[in-house]
């Protein structure tokens, strides 16, 4: 009897041959691929026209797909994104199947706010930052829970805990102004962005550290905050790989040296603590008070303990300088190119004060046209760029009138907010003057309502007073000595860069000179 192969070799073609061999792949392919695209269809369909938000407005292919809210946010475009769907499509979008983006005070009364009687909006649970097993923090607790950190950590960061870290935060910008003393006197060009990392870290690394880094003295970026925006990255990305499943495909995913880098930290974070624990005593940062409560590493219940400590000094020390100095490089930028905003600023800082011994955290307060332009900085380049998504509670919600199924993600857009004409006037352009108690004509009708640039509710901004001061600070003590002009090479779109959460800040050069 002929074997099959014999028969294929002698009386059937080459190509048809191939054909029958392969045949059983054939359709095992056409199968898989065929009932691939029919979920995807059936998926589409759903979507489309029977899911619970089918009315809300959005892209097409946001609508039916998670695809491009995935693409977005892995590319670093969530928040530029979201602003344009905003604009084409309203105050209340779709911006995947399960996703709403929302820029109205509607959406920060009904998710975000505390309002007395109603369950406060959870944060998304796969969208919080979460080590396996791993101590509880300020950002992934909810509730009692979350209130206990806040309660301790309020101390630190009130007006009167301020008051007690004058004296450490001031040591570091005058470390930095006398730095910039040395570039006025050279004319030299700086990266300013670098600069104002390295100030910003060394006041929040012996806050919460409780050691001083020396950046400044040193010339140097901590390694740290050189691996901040990848650590960021690398946060958002666990986001994405958990909610496909795939969280066991992660740290194949991430670079060994960022894994490194977040285990260095916190070791060296630890060590800090033990080490402020068993100094105790009252330094003036963040620990003075907290310590009192921890130092049984919480056996009462009401403090925290040391694991907790220890995340708590890590999520500080990172919020609290990659914010400050974007904040502070993003007005660097707007007074370098509007020259009208400058002059004002200048002229307003130096016929307040006579010198720069006079600048402090009580008299800076004064500065009103500094506060505007401070706030217009963060309307077009908002130091935190999108915030933790939340979810109705148990059964589904109310927002801005909409039935809102449980589980359906929900957050506001900052960028849809300060970019809409139903808010501000001229808003891409660069006007301090519309947050001036008396505005110009041009900017009288403005709606400010809607715009929170430290969020607002259980879970807004712990460190605003912090923000408030140290920024202030800092950029009355410079103009109070120097001018400073941008490099005439600086890209027209420098605004325009990545985020994941924050931005990824691109170098900014300047020159100083001597008033
Ligand atoms: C200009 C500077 C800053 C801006 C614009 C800003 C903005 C924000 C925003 C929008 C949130 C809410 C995020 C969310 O809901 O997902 C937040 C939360 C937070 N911020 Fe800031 N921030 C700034 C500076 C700081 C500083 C200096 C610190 C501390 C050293 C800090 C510590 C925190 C903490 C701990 C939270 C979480 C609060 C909680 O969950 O209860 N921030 N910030």
């Amino acid at each position: 009897m002929e074997s099959i192969e014999h028969v294929l070799n002698n009386y059937v073609d080459l190509a048809v041959q191939r054909k029958l061999l392969l045949t059983p792949v054939y359709q095992s392919i056409t199968l898989l691929v065929g009932s691939v695209a029919l979920y995807f269809i059936a998926d589409a369909v759903y979507n489309l026209f029977f899911h619970p938000l089918a009315n809300v407005p959005g892209p097409f292919i946001n609508r039916i797909s998670k695809i491009p809210w995935d693409y977005w946010q892995w590319s670093g475009r969530l928040p530029q994104r979201t602003a344009a769907v905003h604009l084409k499509y309203g105050h209340v979008v779709r911006i995947a199947p399960n996703e709403l983006s929302f820029s109205n005070q509607e959406g920060w009364h009904d998710i975000f706010a505390k309002v007395p009687g109603r369950e406060q909006w959870p944060r998304h649970p796969r969208r919080v930052p979460q080590g396996k097993g791993g101590p509880k923090s300020i950002m992934n607790t909810a509730g009692s829970e979350h209130a206990r950190f806040r309660r301790l950590l309020n101390y630190a960061f009130s007006e009167k805990g301020l008051q007690e870290q004058q004296k450490l935060i001031s040591r570091y910008i005058d470390f930095f102004i006398n730095k910039v003393d040395g570039f006025a006197k050279t004319g030299e060009t700086v990266n300013i962005t670098d600069w104002l990392v390295m100030v910003g870290f060394d006041v929040i690394s012996d806050l919460g550290w409780s050691e001083p880094f020396n950046c400044i003295e040193k010339g140097e970026v901590h390694p740290w905050m050189k691996t901040f925006a990848q650590t960021a990255f690398d946060s958002q990305m666990k986001f994405l790989f958990r909610e496909h499943g795939l969280m066991w495909l992660a740290p194949y995913c991430t670079p060994k040296r960022f894994q490194l880098a977040r285990l260095d930290n916190f070791k060296y974070a630890r060590n800090r603590i033990e080490d402020r624990i068993q100094n105790g005593g009252i330094r003036g940062d963040f620990w003075d008070r907290i310590d009192i409560k921890s130092a049984d590493d919480n056996a009462s219940g009401e403090g925290l303990t040391k694991a907790e400590m220890v995340v708590s000094a890590v999520t500080l020390v990172g919020t609290g300088s990659e914010t400050i100095s974007t904040l502070l490089t993003g007005l660097v930028y707007f007074l370098g190119t509007n020259p009208h905003a400058m002059k004002k600023l200048v002229e307003e800082i130096r016929t307040t004060f006579s010198s720069v011994d006079e600048v402090d955290h009580l008299s800076i307060h004064k500065l009103k046209y500094l506060t505007a332009c401070l706030e217009e900085t963060m309307r077009l380049y908002p130091p935190v760029t999108t915030l933790l998504w939340r979810v109705p509670p148990k059964g589904g919600g109310y927002a801005n009138g909409l039935y809102i199924p449980e589980g359906t993600g929900c957050n506001m857009s900052l960028g849809g907010i300060a970019l809409s004409p139903d808010y501000f006037h001229r808003a891409r352009d660069f006007c301090p003057e519309r947050f001036l108690a008396n505005p110009p004509a041009e900017f009288k009708n403005e709606n400010h309502k809607p715009y929170h640039p430290f969020s607002v509710g259980a879970y807004n901004c712990l460190g605003q007073n912090l923000a408030n001061a140290e920024s202030r600070l800092i950029i009355t003590k410079l103009l109070m000595k120097y001018d400073f002009k941008l490099d005439k090479n600086t890209p027209e779109d420098w605004t325009d860069q990545l985020s994941w959460a924050v931005f990824v800040k691109r170098p900014l050069y300047v020159t100083f000179s001597p008033r």
